[in-house]
């Protein structure tokens, strides 16, 4: 257990592989980490939740139960779990599903753990299937097996490990298997955001940054940052570059809008892929339905990107749809792209056709 004021969560010190993901994993710069519950913006549902979880495992002295965190990317499911080690007076050592290529190098993880210590593992469901089943008996019985020699004079070792908790983050909580989820005692789904809430990031991360901002700059900032604080944290430095050389220094509306629009990042957030993908079914498959990978080879993306990336924003705002036959484009995309809708039913009625996950 670290003590009080411990904070370990440098991410250099804490990589286990080279081949770990720091594009995805530096979610946001360490002077703009929120460090404790207050501190996160937005979530409020889970954080709530998170909160009565952890005040009840510290009550008990007791080890956090295992928690699995997912939604699209950006969100900040890494800087959650740096969140939750601090509140809980923990380490946390950080590695992701890709890194971890041998089952060695989980059983290293694992018995390198201190008492109560937190492993996150970010894109989990990108664990090779033999290093998973290693965390079943580890996260259920906190038991590794240890297999020295090959062949018949092979022998198991069984390890017993501290106390830990294991987060998981994954934008795609449908590709975990059942007995991996079935080991959270924990799930929780974060959601993009809302304006509010990333106007309130924006003008922290601006303090922080020690850059001018008025709230209507800030509010326009946040409207173009598809409901995810990374992209906000991102278009603030870009336009403070703008009011730097082209404005008064001070980001104000008109200079975060005259520099969005340079970025050709539209008034809803909407970047030059969002409109193409769009253009495209509507061009090429009459605004759908379309099928995702079709879509995927026509506008040169990968499926998962588009749906991982693109589509909960689109999806959100009411532009797309997922129906059991594939992608359709609403009337509202239409009207926003300035494209004549050909006898759509009216947006609302589209609305009916939203599901899940689509049967593709
Ligand atoms: N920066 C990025 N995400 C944040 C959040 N949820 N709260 C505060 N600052 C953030």
């Amino acid at each position: 257990m670290a003590n009080e004021n411990e904070f370990e969560y440098d991410f250099e010190s804490r990589i286990v592989s080279s081949s770990f993901d720091k594009k995805e994993d530096t979610e946001i710069e360490p002077s703009l980490r929120p460090r404790t519950l207050d501190e996160y913006i937005g979530q409020d549902k889970v954080k709530e939740n998170l909160k009565v979880y952890i005040d009840a495992a510290k009550q008990r002295g007791d080890v956090l139960d295992h928690v699995l965190l997912y939604g699209p990317p950006g969100l900040g499911k890494t800087t959650l779990s740096a969140v939750i080690a601090n509140e809980m007076g923990v380490n946390i050592r950080v590695t992701s599903g890709p890194a971890i290529e041998k089952s060695g190098d989980l059983v290293a993880l694992l018995t390198n753990l201190g008492e109560n210590d937190i492993l996150f593992i970010d894109e989990i469901h990108r664990l090779p299937k033999t290093v998973e089943e290693i965390l079943y008996p580890a996260m259920e019985d906190r038991v590794v097996t240890l297999i020295i020699g090959k062949g018949p004079s092979a022998r198991s070792i069984p390890l017993s490990l501290s106390r830990f908790t294991l987060i998981g983050a994954t934008t795609r909580a449908g590709q975990i298997s059942t007995p991996l989820r079935d080991r959270f005692g924990v799930v929780l789904k974060l959601e993009l955001y809302g304006v509010e809430d990333l106007t309130t990031i924006v003008k922290r991360s601006a303090g922080i940054l020690g850059i001018p901002v008025d709230e209507y700059g800030a509010r326009e900032i946040a409207a173009r940052s598809r409901g995810t604080p990374r992209i906000a944290n991102r278009l603030l430095k870009r336009v403070r570059d703008f009011a730097q050389v082209c404005g008064k220094g001070v980001i104000d509306r008109e200079i975060a809008d005259y520099a969005l629009t340079k970025l050709e990042i539209d008034r809803l957030g909407l970047d030059a892929v969002d409109r193409r993908m769009l253009e495209v079914i509507i061009r090429f498959y009459g605004g759908g339905p379309v099928g995702l990978e079709t879509l995927a080879a026509t506008v040169g993306e990968e499926a998962v990107t588009i749906e991982d990336v693109y589509e909960p924003y689109l999806m959100q705002i009411g532009f797309l749809s997922r129906t059991p036959r594939g992608r359709c484009v609403t009337r509202l995309a239409y009207d926003h792209l300035g494209i004549p809708c050909p006898g759509q039913a009216p947006a609302g009625e589209q609305m009916e056709f939203f599901s899940e996950k689509s049967e593709e």
